[in-house]
C-alpha cells in the first residue's frame, strides 16, 4: 500500500460522529478525505472546514458536509493535515502546496493537530525542504532582498510562467536555508518583516504525526 494512502486513511480513525474538524491540503490528507466520504456515505456525521479551495472542492464531491468559518463559535476538535518535514521534536515545514495560511489558522483554530506524512518526511533537522513563506505581492523584491539577509535563499515561487499566486492572494517565496536550527526563533524572525504573511514553520503545533510506510504500515508519535 502506498505510504501516503496508509498514514492518511489511518487519521479517519481518530473521527467520529458529531465533531467539526479541519481539513489541510497535499496528497496524504487526500486519502483521509476520501475515507471520510466513505464514512459519511455509511453514516458520520462530521462538519469540515477545508484550508483551501483545492480542498473545498475535494470535500464537496466526497459528500462532507462544509462548515462556513464565520458560523464556528468554539475551536475545532481536530484538523488533519499534511506536512512536507517534520523533526524529531515535531515542528514541521509546511506550505509545499502554497496554503501554509489557511492551514496555520485552521490548525491554531483546533483543539487537535493531527499531521499524516509518508516516511521520507521524517528529518534530522528542518531546512533541506525549501521554506514556503507568504508575502504580499506589493514590493515582494523588497522582501525577497530581506529575506536573503536572513541566511537563505529566495525564490520566488512560479506555475506556468507567471508568480504562483495563493488562495489569499498573495505570492510566495520559497526560501532554502539548507538547516534550521531553531524553527521557534526563526518564525518569530520571519514573521516580524513587514511584507510577510505567514511562513511555513509550525512549531509547537503538531499533537500527533502518523507516519505511512511503504508495506503499508502506520507509526505514530505524540
Ligand atoms: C500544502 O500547502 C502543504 O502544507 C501540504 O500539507 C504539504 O506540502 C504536504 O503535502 P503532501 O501530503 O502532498 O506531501
Amino acid at each position: 500500500m502506498d505510504a501516503k494512502k496508509a498514514a492518511g486513511e489511518k487519521a479517519a480513525e481518530y473521527i467520529s460522529d458529531g465533531m467539526r474538524i479541519g481539513l489541510g491540503t497535499g496528497s496524504t490528507v487526500y486519502w483521509t478525505i476520501v475515507r471520510l466520504g466513505e464514512l459519511v456515505k455509511e453514516g458520520l456525521r462530521i462538519e469540515a472546514v477545508p484550508t483551501s479551495v483545492q480542498t473545498e472542492k475535494l470535500a464537496r464531491e466526497a459528500g462532507i458536509p462544509l462548515l462556513p468559518l464565520a458560523r464556528l463559535q468554539a475551536p475545532l476538535d481536530l484538523t488533519v493535515d499534511g506536512a512536507d518535514e517534520v523533526s524529531p521534536k515535531d515542528e514541521l515545514i509546511k506550505g509545499g502546496g502554497g496554503a501554509l495560511l489557511r492551514e496555520k489558522l485552521i490548525a491554531s483554530f483546533s483543539d487537535r493537530f493531527i499531521v499524516v506524512v509518508d516516511h521520507s518526511k521524517c528529518v534530522s533537522e528542518l531546512g533541506r525542504f525549501p521554506l514556503p513563506v507568504e508575502v504580499v505581492p506589493f514590493g515582494w523584491e523588497m522582501t525577497s532582498k530581506q529575506l536573503r539577509q536572513m541566511g537563505c535563499e529566495p525564490v520566488l515561487r512560479m506555475r506556468d510562467g507567471a508568480p504562483f499566486v495563493t488562495d489569499n492572494g498573495n505570492y510566495v517565496i520559497d526560501c532554502r536555508f539548507g538547516s534550521i536550527p531553531n524553527p521557534g526563533e526563526l518564525t518569530v524572525e520571519l514573521n516580524k518583516l513587514p511584507g510577510v504573511v505567514e511562513n511555513g514553520l509550525f512549531v509547537n503545533m503538531a499533537d500527533l504525526i502518523v507516519v505511512g510506510h511503504p508495506n503499508g504500515t502506520v507509526r505514530t508519535k505524540s
